[in-house]
C-alpha cells in the first residue's frame, strides 16, 4: 500500500462521496486524527468539504505501508485512494477502503488538541483554527449569507455599485474614524459607503455596495469589530417605509436560505433553528416613543432623547421572537445626513432593525435630507468640514429626490443566525479593540 503512481481514479471532494459509492476514488486533505486498533487503522481525513473515515487493515497492506502510516500526525496532508461504501460511523456516512496513502507532508506538533483551549490561545492561533468543524460551519454560513444578500438584491433589482475603502469623507461620526496618510492629504478609511451609494442611487436607482467598514470602537464589547462587512442598498424616490418593507424581505430570504442550505452547519454550531423557522414576516415595528415606554415598563431607567445602549436593545427584542424594527430616533443620536420627522422635527426617518435573542441592532438605514439648506446647517452642527461634502451637496443640487437605504453588518447577522456568543469568531480574521494579528 504505497503510492500508486499514473492511478487514474477520480478527485472528488468528500462532500460528494455519498454520489461515488462503490467507486474507487482519491481525497486529498489533512489528518484529523487517527486511532489503531493493532490489526487495523482508522484515519479521519478532512478535505475542507467534509471528514471522512478511511480503513486499512494490517493484512492489506505491507509493513512498511503500516508502518507509514503509523508516522502520520493530526494535520499531517496527505492524498488516499481506496474505494467508498456507505458505513454509519463515518462522519458522513461513507467510509473508504484505503487502497493507498501518499504522504504530501508530516506535520509538526500540531498546537490545537482535541483538549479545550482558551479563547486567546485560539484567537492567536486564529489561521489554524479555522481548520476545526466548528470555524468551517460558522464561515459556511457567513459564505451563505453573503451570497444570499447578493442574490436577493440583484433579484429585487438593485445594481451593485461599490464605494472607494479610501475616503476624505466622515459618514458616521468623527469620532470613529481613522486617520491615515494619502500622499499630501489626510484621508479615512470608509466607516461606510453610504454617501457613495447615493450618488449610485441618483445615477441608477436601484444600487447597493459591499465592502469593509472600519472603526476606530473603544468600545471591547462582543457586538464590536473595528474591521466588518456591510452590505448597503440605497433607493430613489424611495421612503422609510419602502426600505423597511425591502429589510423585512431580506431577513425572511437570508434565515429561510441558511435553514435550507446549511442545516449541517447549524447541527454542528448547535443553533436552535426552531428560532429561526420563527422569523417570518410582517415583523414587529415600535416607534421611538413606545421603545423608550416599554423600557420605563421594564424599569430601565432611560432618558428620552438618548440613544438604546446593548442593554436597552436586549430587552426590546426579548419582547418580539423576530426581528423588531425601532423607527424615529431622535436627531441628536443619529448621523447628520437623517431627514427630520415632519410629525416631530426632533425625531428623524430612521429605523434600526434588533435581532432577537439578545443579539441587538443589525441594521440601521432611514430616509435621507432632502433639503440642501438643512443638509448644509447639519454638516455645521456635526463639525463636519463644508468642503468635503460638497460632491455630497450636488446630489440635492441637481435632480434632489426622496430616497432610502440602510446598512446591514455581515457579522452580526451570522453571529444572531449562527448563535454564537461573540462577534470574534463571525470574520476570518477579526479586527478588534487589541487583536491585530495573525
Ligand atoms: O448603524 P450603522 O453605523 O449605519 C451606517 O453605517 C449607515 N451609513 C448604513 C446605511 O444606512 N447605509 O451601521 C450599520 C450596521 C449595524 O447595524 C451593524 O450591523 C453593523 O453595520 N456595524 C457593526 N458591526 C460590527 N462591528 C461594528 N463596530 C459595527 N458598526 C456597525
Ligand atoms: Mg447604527
Amino acid at each position: 500500500m504505497t503510492s500508486s503512481p499514473g492511478a487514474t481514479v477520480p478527485w472528488i471532494r468528500i462532500r460528494e462521496a455519498s454520489a461515488h459509492l462503490g467507486a474507487d476514488v482519491e481525497v486529498r486533505g489533512w489528518l484529523a486524527h487517527r486511532r489503531s486498533s493493532g490489526k487495523v487503522q482508522f484515519l479521519v481525513v478532512r478535505d475542507g468539504s467534509g471528514t471522512m473515515q478511511c480503513v486499512a487493515g494490517r493484512n492489506d497492506v505491507s509493513p512498511e505501508a503500516w508502518q507509514a502510516l503509523e508516522t502520520l500526525t493530526q494535520e499531517s496532508s496527505l492524498i488516499v485512494r481506496g474505494r467508498l461504501r456507505a458505513d454509519a460511523r463515518s462522519p458522513g456516512g461513507v467510509e473508504m477502503g484505503l487502497q493507498s496513502v501518499e504522504i504530501v507532508a508530516i506535520a509538526e506538533g500540531y498546537p490545537i488538541t482535541p483538549k479545550e483551549h482558551g479563547t486567546d490561545f485560539l484567537m492567536d492561533h486564529r489561521h489554524l483554527w479555522l481548520r476545526s468543524p466548528r470555524q468551517q460551519a460558522i464561515l459556511t454560513i457567513r459564505a451563505e449569507i453573503v451570497q444570499a444578500f447578493r442574490d436577493f438584491m440583484h433579484g429585487e433589482g438593485f445594481l451593485l455599485v461599490d464605494a472607494p475603502i479610501f475616503t476624505p469623507n466622515a459618514c458616521e461620526g468623527t469620532t470613529t474614524l481613522f486617520e491615515t496618510q494619502y500622499f499630501d492629504e489626510r484621508a479615512y478609511l470608509t466607516q461606510s459607503g453610504q454617501l457613495y451609494a447615493e450618488a449610485a442611487a441618483m445615477a441608477f436607482g436601484r444600487v447597493y455596495c459591499f465592502g469593509p467598514a472600519f472603526r476606530a470602537e473603544k468600545s471591547k464589547t462582543r457586538r464590536h469589530l473595528i474591521e466588518f462587512w456591510m452590505m448597503e442598498p440605497e433607493w430613489a424616490f424611495a421612503t422609510l417605509e419602502d426600505v423597511i418593507g425591502l429589510e423585512e424581505r431580506l431577513l425572511v430570504y437570508v434565515v429561510g436560505r441558511v435553514l435550507e442550505r446549511n442545516a449541517e452547519a447549524l447541527k454542528t454550531v448547535e443553533r436552535d433553528v426552531t428560532k429561526l423557522a420563527r422569523v417570518r414576516a410582517p415583523f414587529a415595528r415600535i416607534h421611538y416613543n413606545d421603545a423608550v415606554a416599554r423600557l420605563h415598563a421594564a424599569g430601565q431607567a432611560f432618558e428620552w432623547g438618548g440613544d438604546f445602549g446593548g442593554t436597552d436593545e436586549t430587552i426590546l427584542a426579548e419582547q418580539f421572537e423576530t426581528p423588531v424594527f425601532v423607527t424615529h430616533y431622535p436627531a441628536a443620536v443619529k448621523a447628520f445626513y437623517m431627514e427630520p420627522d415632519p410629525a416631530d422635527p426632533r425625531l428623524s426617518l430612521s429605523c434600526d432593525c434588533l435581532a432577537p435573542e439578545g443579539y441587538g441592532e443589525i441594521i440601521g438605514g432611514g430616509q435621507r435630507m432632502a433639503s440642501l439648506d438643512l443638509l448644509t446647517r447639519r454638516i455645521d452642527e456635526h463639525g463636519l468640514p463644508q468642503e468635503a461634502f460638497e460632491w455630497y451637496k450636488d446630489l440635492r443640487r441637481y435632480g434632489s429626490v426622496p430616497h432610502a437605504g440602510f446598512g446591514i453588518g455581515v457579522e452580526r447577522t451570522l453571529a444572531w443566525i449562527a448563535g454564537l456568543d461573540h462577534v470574534r469568531e463571525t470574520i476570518p480574521f477579526p479586527r478588534m479593540l487589541y487583536r491585530l494579528r495573525p
